[in-house]
């Protein structure tokens, strides 16, 4: 009987599971100072260890955080040490920092879908289908894609009159990133509810498609009971017993070149194949099924304040590299606009960092659109290690500034005629 009650309490433990804790887990800021450094990172990298890289460490310079566990801590300092690697202790118990989120999640919701917290799948997808039926002259859903675990990735198009050119907006590409998503939806409910000219403007001369879930798999495992608030990537199980591929970096253009892993466990990790994933690869399809419908195409991430172009695996600049500069000094501007929020960026290689595989890139590269931005949302500093934990009181006000900026954004494409 005993027996029978403890295998019955492993398999209840297995399928329930619970969520990933990072209890004790020390946070560093690493720096690959040099090329001893850097290859010492790049041996460390891998999520299924004891030390937990939130980013990728491509090239010298760049910085990443790692969260180690309580119990490697002396042995990851050796190591660094040892390595003449530049860190910086930031944080001795990074539950700490994610718990207020994680007691969200246990607490049960009430009311309606609104702006005032993030929201599961499944509640963003019902409010989506329940605009189809409210405003079925305006708005269609689209499955635009599938997923891994069978999920659908659900976006709406938007459509006030035959004619309109199209704007593509995608977010959740990396699940974590919770604001994007949120951001994106708020666009939509703007669009059918504001009656600010500006926003009416863009809302009823322009057909939109709106996909606040390019990565629906990793954004339900960022919010499940058995989930991981930090995690990334897909859930592709890959064949080391690792899971996940880092959807920005399979697309299929340039792929596989630059500021990517060719390891499986790793926070940036390619993929075996360009559009190895099913979300990579079946959105793309759609994508490319808009080519002459669509003009802009838009990424929202977060984060760090940045409007950023391509391209990612070269300094080389696009041919229309001018009018990208002149829109992105529209958008930046008006960003700040309403709350001093400053952004900067350029070109993704320079600005940020090089790295091929992204959506833009293909979508501009494979000349789906002449546009394609990506926004790095809320809050700026990088040195903030849990960035993409921007709490909720900021959804709205996040979300405004950018409606302001891409509001800038278009009208500035307007202006240098990408929508006749
Ligand atoms: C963008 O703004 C910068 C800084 O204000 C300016 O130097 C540059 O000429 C602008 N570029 C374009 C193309 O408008
Ligand atoms: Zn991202």
């Amino acid at each position: 009987m005993l027996k029978i009650v403890v295998v019955l309490a492993i398999a209840f433990a297995i399928v329930s599971g619970e969520r990933v804790r990072y209890d004790n887990y020390h946070v560093f800021n690493v720096k690959a100072s040099s090329q001893e450094a850097l290859e010492l990172l790049q041996k460390y990298q891998g999520i299924n260890k004891n030390f937990r890289f939130l980013s990728g460490v491509h090239s010298e310079g760049q910085e990443a955080f790692v969260l180690v566990a309580p119990g490697s801590v002396s042995e990851f300092i050796g190591k660094l040490e040892s390595s003449k690697v530049e860190f910086t202790l930031v944080e001795t118990n990074a539950q700490k920092e994610i718990e207020d989120e994680e007691k969200d999640l246990l607490t049960p919701k009430s009311g309606g879908y609104d702006w005032s917290d993030y929201h599961d799948l499944e509640e963003t997808y019902s409010w989506m289908e329940s605009l189809a039926e409210k405003y079925p002259n305006l708005i269609e859903t689209i499955v635009g894609g599938k997923t891994y675990e069978d999920r659908q990735i659900l976006g709406v198009k938007l459509s006030y009159k035959k004619g309109n050119k199209g704007i593509f907006l995608e977010g959740g590409m990396h699940s974590r990133e919770w604001i994007g998503p949120a951001a994106v939806s708020y666009f939509l409910n703007e669009f059918l509810t504001s009656t600010d000219p500006a926003i009416r403007d863009l809302a009823e001369n322009y057909d939109w498609y709106i996909f606040p879930h390019a990565n629906p798999d990793g954004y339900a495992y960022t919010r499940a009971p058995d989930g991981d608030r930090l995690w990334r990537m897909t859930r592709s199980k890959q064949n080391n017993g690792c899971y996940g591929v880092d959807p920005n970096r399979n697309w299929d253009f340039h792929w596989r070149e630059v500021g990517i892993s060719e390891v499986p466990c790793d926070e940036t990790f390619a993929g075996e194949s360009a559009f190895s994933e099913i979300e990579t690869k079946s959105l793309s399809e759609y994508i490319k099924s808009l080519k002459g419908k669509i003009e802009l195409y838009i990424s929202f991430h977060s984060f760090s304040q940045y409007v950023l172009y391509p391209y990612g695996h070269t300094k080389r600049l696009p041919d229309n590299f001018k009018d990208y500069q002149q829109i992105y000094n529209a958008s930046v501007e008006a960003v700040g606009k309403r709350y001093g929020t400053k952004y900067t960026g350029g070109n993704i290689h320079d600005a940020i960092y090089a790295a091929s595989g992204g959506s833009i890139d293909w979508v501009f590269g494979h000349g789906i659109t002449k546009l394609a931005f990506a926004y790095e949302l809320r809050p700026s500093s990088l040195k903030v290690w849990v960035g993409f934990k921007l709490p909720k009181e900021q959804i709205i006000p996040t979300s405004e500034e950018t409606l302001d900026s891409l509001i800038a954004m278009v009208n500035e494409a307007k202006k240098l005629n990408y929508f006749d």
